[in-house]
């Protein structure tokens, strides 16, 4: 595994698990909420929102779970050991709740969903089950469970998406946030919980995305990330109050032959009378501030055109970093993944990225030994990763999920003990891999964006370049977290770039 500090926030194993806590003065009276998050960025951003909905119903956040009335854990089904590091966070919950019988524990996110009212019976010690398109709804189900009843709501929606609730941020820095764009996943990759966790993919309204990282950037926020499962199937009319067709996103819209492409020619008011792709709404929250730098995550193979790439090149405050996971470099497997793209199609769009925006960061997603993999196929994954030279990768050895279509249909038949040298393998090219692309900054002048003090010393700034990458530099007086600086790399460790600003 690399070091996960240069990783990019929204896959940040660092983050697993950690009590997510508003930053406000505390009310003596305020009942208390600690909240702990597992899983992407969506389940981070989401618990945002509950910290919002039940900020309205006197609720503060506390970083201390001895001192809640309410301990909420939003969960993660993604792979097995996801669901088991919650069970085993459960029981320690457990023992807080013998102590304090009126203490409320609920279950949030992915594998509320899964799980559904089995949770209640399976761990005795819960209160509430959740599921991620219910938040509204928690309120309520607090007070259901204060009247001596457990309660569960686990209904999904085709058109939720929290668009109008301005999420609080916790444990932010002031500096850098999460927006979710879309929720849910309509794409069905056999091996995935997430469509069924998560339901029907929606984009939610443009003018409240644009809304909120204006909000964002006026109270000092200098980096927003837009999240969803597949942002390139982003697609919203205006007057719809959710995504029309939902099916496919924009695969079918034609890529751009060349350079001259303007979404909007830079008019917000035109975009958005027309219906706003993935490529509009970048420019369109790009055009809040040159200063306001913007991410995204995730892209999807199939659905990347090239006028989405046409338009992070247009754009310096939008970052040249694209997350592009290929799952594996063989087409045999990608079919029975049900990913809808071929090693070849894959190729064709790093090659686009390369032609359009010369020297963007790209980093994946490998799965290691998926059903049916064989040797000679494994062996083309490690050989598309010596294609891209990933900046940086998440690797996983395949976990079976229940009611997947793969749990279903194909037999997982690759032995763990093979899963697990063919993830060796595949992570230790991609050591090699993310070392050379860090080197290639040594000597190079970067522009970072501040983050705060680095976690070694509080004499060192940390912050990002436009890759990801974590470059750590003395501090200077005259410069500031939430500020830009030129930083020259002067050398690297095998996870950060180390400089000073010039
Ligand atoms: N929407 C994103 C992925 C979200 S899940 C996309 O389509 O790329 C994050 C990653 O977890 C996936 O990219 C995949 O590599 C991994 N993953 C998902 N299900 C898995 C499973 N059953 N076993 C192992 N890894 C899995
Ligand atoms: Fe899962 Fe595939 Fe949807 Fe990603 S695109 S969330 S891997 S179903
Ligand atoms: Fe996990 Fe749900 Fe995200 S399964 S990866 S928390 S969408």
């Amino acid at each position: 595994m690399i070091d996960l500090q240069i990783q990019d926030k929204t896959h940040d194993e660092a983050r697993q698990g950690e009590a997510l806590i508003l930053d406000a003065p505390v009310k003596a009276d305020a009942r208390k909420l600690y909240i702990e998050s597992y899983g992407c960025a969506m389940n981070f951003a989401d618990s945002e929102i509950v910290a919002s909905i039940l900020s309205e119903t006197g609720f503060e956040t506390t970083g201390d779970y001895h001192q809640a009335d309410v301990i909420f854990i939003n969960t993660c089904s993604i792979r097995e050991n996801a669901e088991t590091r919650v069970r085993n966070r459960l029981s320690q919950f457990g023992a807080e709740k013998r102590r304090n019988p009126k203490l409320i524990v609920g279950v949030l996110g992915c594998m509320a969903e899964r799980l559904k009212s089995k949770f209640l019976e399976e761990e005795r010690l819960v209160d509430v089950v959740v599921g991620p398109d219910a938040y509204r709804d928690l309120p309520n189900l607090i007070e259901q469970v204060e009247s001596g009843h457990k309660a569960v709501n686990v209904l999904l929606s085709r058109e939720e998406t929290y668009a109008d609730i301005s999420p609080v941020r916790l444990n932010s820095n002031g500096i850098t946030a999460f927006i979710s764009i879309t929720r849910g996943c309509n794409n069905m990759c056999s091996f995935c919980v997430v469509p069924f966790t998560r339901g029907r993919e929606r984009s939610r309204d443009a003018h409240s995305i644009v809304a909120e990282a204006r909000a964002l950037f006026e109270a000092g926020y200098r980096e927003v990330t837009l999240l969803g499962q597949n942002v390139d199937s982003y697609t919203w009319t205006p007057g719809a109050l959710t995504n029309p067709s939902g099916e496919r996103g924009n695969a079918e819209l034609p890529n751009q032959p060349n350079g001259q492409v303007s979404p909007t020619g830079g008019d917000l008011e035109g975009a958005l009378a027309g219906v706003v792709n993935f490529a509009n709404l970048l420019e369109m929250v790009a055009l809040v501030s040159p200063e306001l730098r913007v991410r995204f995550s995730t892209s999807h193979p199939k659905d990347i055109t090239d006028e989405v790439l046409h338009t992070i090149a247009k754009y310096d405050n939008i970052c040249n970093y694209i997350h592009l996971p290929v799952q594996s470099g063989n087409t045999r497997v990608l079919e029975l993944m049900n990913r809808t793209y071929t090693r070849e199609w894959y190729i064709n769009r790093i090659d686009a990225i390369r032609n359009i925006i010369p020297g963007c960061a790209i980093s994946t997603d490998i799965i290691a030994g998926f059903c049916t993999e064989t040797e000679e196929e494994h062996q083309e994954t490690l050989s598309m990763m010596d294609y891209v030279q990933y900046d940086f990768a998440y690797n996983f050895t395949y976990s079976e999920r229940p009611g997947t279509l793969a749990a279903r249909k194909l037999e997982d038949d690759i032995p763990e003990e093979v899963k697990k040298r063919r993830l060796a393998e595949i992570l230790a090219k991609q050591q090699a891999h993310s070392l050379m692309r860090l080197q290639e900054w040594v000597g190079k002048t970067v522009r970072v964006l501040i983050e705060g003090t680095s976690k070694k010393s509080d004499k060192d700034y940390c912050g990002r370049g436009d890759s990801g990458a974590m470059a750590i530099f003395p501090a200077v007086d005259n410069v500031k977290p939430g500020e830009y600086a030129n930083v020259y790399i002067e050398r690297c460790t095998s996870a950060t770039l180390i400089g000073r600003i010039v």
